[in-house]
């Protein structure tokens, strides 16, 4: 099951191949387009309500302004399908309209957008639009509404809102030791360093959308539902992307706005959200309030499971998070009772945020688990790997593969952890109190469907082409190495282009879906060149009959295998053309039906607690994971070490505070909006298993880029409980929420 194809490409640490484009300035992001016509530049103008009605409107000031072209409010903004029209599209590709009536749906919306010749002269005019407002009752804090939460129809990462599995109350009552903890997750944004960005220009009837987008086919959609035009006049490129984290996964106000103002000017326009904006009209991911009950026999073999958790659904925009994802998937247990709610509320868009579900759910979970093998007097190590399940726990589902066992002992081994546990406060430097934790990660291993062309021509260069994206994450340099790999060429013969919709559909980047997805549709068309060349070769030269595929290489423009010889250029000249051309397509099949598959890490990290103030440091993160195969060793390193740094922010960090009396984020801008840097964040160490699973895809990987923030949030918040002996169950942990509980020294 585990076995490792031998490979000359995949796996290796290629450098990226788009990493001299990237420093030198040469790659262009979204908002760095230029076309041939100059663009007028946009701002958006945002509702200073949560709920209500625009009154009046008064915009003849800012019309007057310099070098204004255009105040586009909900007046004159053009005719577009009702916001949500084309549910069937999903949440990514329904209709994402603007400005299209006087309601105000969330603090932030847009109320007006000045469209002008700079930045300067658009912000400026900006300012002089005044807005009188009629607010109404609105709802803010789900928790206060508590009353009125339902279970989501459409919930990310589970399929159900309620699971129930055995008799959860009865064998709860029974059990020797139990733990009834409820948990309080932060709002967050993800600080993509692009922020949400647009240039649109028509021509004609056709639209060409230059937006920060994760996924373009959904942003097609998205664009010709709201507009209420054909698909295929619009045309989505999107080369280069800074970050998306999942908040690119869909398109935004800003680009919807762009496209109507961009019609109605006759010229391009440009917009980039600033960081503020960016809190507002961009999503986020809503605060949860989680609780876990746990029931476990005296020696510690965990019996009944409980998780409950509450959070906001933005109004009109149906996205949930599956915190208790990772609860059906981690431990062993007869008994289980899942309950996902949500309360609708007046707020900007809730949504994806990497490892929807996984992250937030871990962080609790991992905790709730750690709490109870304390309470059982057992090492936390010993207690998740007495607690292992044979089959996914809900489920019953086999695994297709199952290392959360060995990814937690090998971290343990990477990382040095002491057997047996260990008194909070006991261990010390001076004042600093010092404390090791540890957590499991797991997080779902998806296949999206997705197509690619290849095209070899006779000098032996190869073109591949698809509409994925790459955010950042490597793709490009993966895809090389795939194609490298399956036609035996030199990577710097091979040409990736992504980004644009005139290219084969793919799934987009999104779920840690993309490289497996993606990578096996490149990896067919390939293979396809491959077999033409083998069957044209023999047709040429008896000695090719037969030959194996895979042993096929592509050298200085010719077709080479085991001491055979043939130029491409006389096979094509056989056949009677320019180029050998492949496709690939790959959809997911009966082993994502039938299979539980997963990602998994177990992770390891020692804080010091200031004893006089409370202040936390992380001094060690220590990981080991499986993703299956490892595609390229640096970039997926390199993802792994990025989530486990946003882990390390969600624990101790990142919170999107609201004002609840106006529905609005207060801390809208890195300022105020605390994300791990450099002096956060300790030396970390990530060991890969590089393992192999035959049923996620032909190329043996699974999902990686939302793996390492699963894991490392609790493995903090363990930390901190052993060095201090409290728990604080709220996310992220401040240091004054620990100062009235520090041990006296
Ligand atoms: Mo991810 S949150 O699906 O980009």
């Amino acid at each position: 099951m585990n076995d490792q194809p031998t490979t000359k490409w995949i796996g290796q640490p290629l450098d990226r191949v788009d990493g001299p484009a990237k420093v030198t300035g040469a790659a262009t992001y979204s908002a760095d387009y230029r076309g041939d016509q100059q663009a007028a530049i946009g701002f958006i103008v945002e509702a200073t309500i949560g709920s209500g009605k625009v009154s009046q409107i008064e915009t003849a000031d800012a019309e007057a302004a310099d070098g204004v072209h255009l105040v586009m409010t909900h007046q004159n903004a053009p005719e577009q399908a009702p916001f949500g029209d084309n549910a069937d599209a999903g949440r990514f590709g329904m209709s994402h309209a603007v400005l299209q009536n006087d309601e105000v749906r969330y603090y932030g919306a847009p109320v007006a957008f000045i469209v002008a010749d700079t930045l300067e002269q658009a912000r400026y005019a900006a300012g002089l639009i005044k807005v009188t407002y009629q607010a109404d009752d609105s709802v803010f804090d789900a928790f206060e509404h508590e009353e009125d939460a339902f279970a989501p129809d459409s919930l990310d990462g589970a399929e159900e809102a309620d699971v129930d599995k055995g008799d959860f109350d009865a064998i709860f009552a029974e059990s020797a030791e139990t733990l009834d903890a409820t948990f309080h997750t932060a709002a967050q944004h993800a600080a993509a360093m692009e922020p949400h960005a647009t240039v649109a220009e028509w021509d004609g009837d056709k639209l060409t959308v230059h937006i920060a987008v994760q996924i373009l086919s959904s942003a097609r959609k998205a664009f010709a539902n709201t507009l209420k035009i054909d698909p295929a006049n619009v045309r989505i490129v999107t080369p280069f992307v800074g970050g998306g984290f999942g908040s690119k996964l869909g398109v935004h106000s800003e680009g919807v706005l762009a496209a109507l103002a961009a019609r109605k000017l006759q010229r391009p326009v440009r917009i980039a959200q600033t960081r503020r904006h960016v809190f507002s009209n961009g999503p986020h991911r809503t605060n949860h309030r989680q609780r876990i009950r746990l029931g476990a026999s005296a020696d510690g073999k965990l019996l009944s499971v409980a998780h409950e958790t509450l959070g906001a659904m933005s109004r009109d925009y149906p996205f949930a998070e599956a915190a208790a994802s990772p609860t059906m998937a981690s431990y062993a247990a007869e008994a289980m009772k899942i309950r996902h709610r949500v309360v609708a509320a007046n707020i900007p868009h809730v949504d994806s945020m990497r490892a929807p579900g996984e992250a937030i759910g871990t962080l609790t979970y991992e905790s709730a688990i750690d709490e109870l093998a304390v309470q059982c007097g057992i090492d936390p190590l010993e207690f998740r790997l007495k607690n292992e399940p044979k089959q996914e726990p809900a489920s019953g589902k086999e695994f297709s593969t199952r290392t959360l066992a060995r990814c937690l002992r090998e971290g343990a081994e990477l990382f040095g952890w002491e057997k047996g546990p260990v008194e909070p406060g006991a261990l010390r430097e001076g004042r600093l109190l010092i404390g090791r934790g540890l957590a499991a990660a797991i997080r779902p291993n998806m296949m999206q469907p997705a197509e690619a062309a290849a095209e070899l021509d006779r000098d032996g260069r190869l073109t591949v082409e698809l509409d994925m994206t790459d955010i950042g994450t490597g793709t490009y340099t993966i895809l090389t190495q795939i194609a490298a790999e399956t036609l035996g060429l030199d990577p710097d013969a091979i040409a990736v282009r992504l980004g644009d919709t005139n290219y084969p559909k793919t799934c987009g980047s999104g779920g840690s879906f993309g490289a497996g997805s993606t990578g096996t549709a490149v990896s067919k068309a390939c293979a396809s060149i491959r077999d033409t060349i083998i069957e044209r070769a023999a047709r040429l030269d008896s000695d090719w009959a037969g030959v194996n595929s895979g042993d096929l290489r592509i050298e200085n423009g010719n077709a080479v295998v085991a001491g055979r010889s043939l130029a491409l250029g006389a096979i094509l000249d056989a056949i009677g053309g320019d180029s050998f051309k492949g496709k690939g397509q790959v959809e997911p099949g009966k082993a994502h039906e039938d299979l539980a598959q997963y990602s998994y890490g177990g992770v390891f990290a020692e804080v010091s607690v200031n004893a006089d103030t409370g202040e936390i440091r992380v001094r060690r993160l220590a990981g080991a994971f499986d993703a299956g195969r490892i595609l390229n060793e640096k970039t997926a390193r390199s993802q792994l070490m990025g989530g486990m740094i946003f882990g390390l922010g969600a624990a101790l960090m990142e919170e999107s505070l609201m004002d609840m009396r106006f529905g609005s984020f207060m801390n809208r801008d890195l300022a105020e909006y605390h994300i791990a840097v450099n002096r956060d964040v300790p030396r970390l160490e990530v060991k890969m298993l590089d393992t192999f699973d035959q049923a996620s895809n032909p190329l043996g990987s699974k999902g990686i880029g939302e793996l390492g923030i699963c894991g490392t949030g609790p493995a903090i918040a363990n930390a901190v409980y052993a060095a201090t002996g409290y728990r604080t169950r709220k996310f992220p942990i401040h240091l004054e929420d620990l100062l009235d509980h520090l041990p006296a020294l």
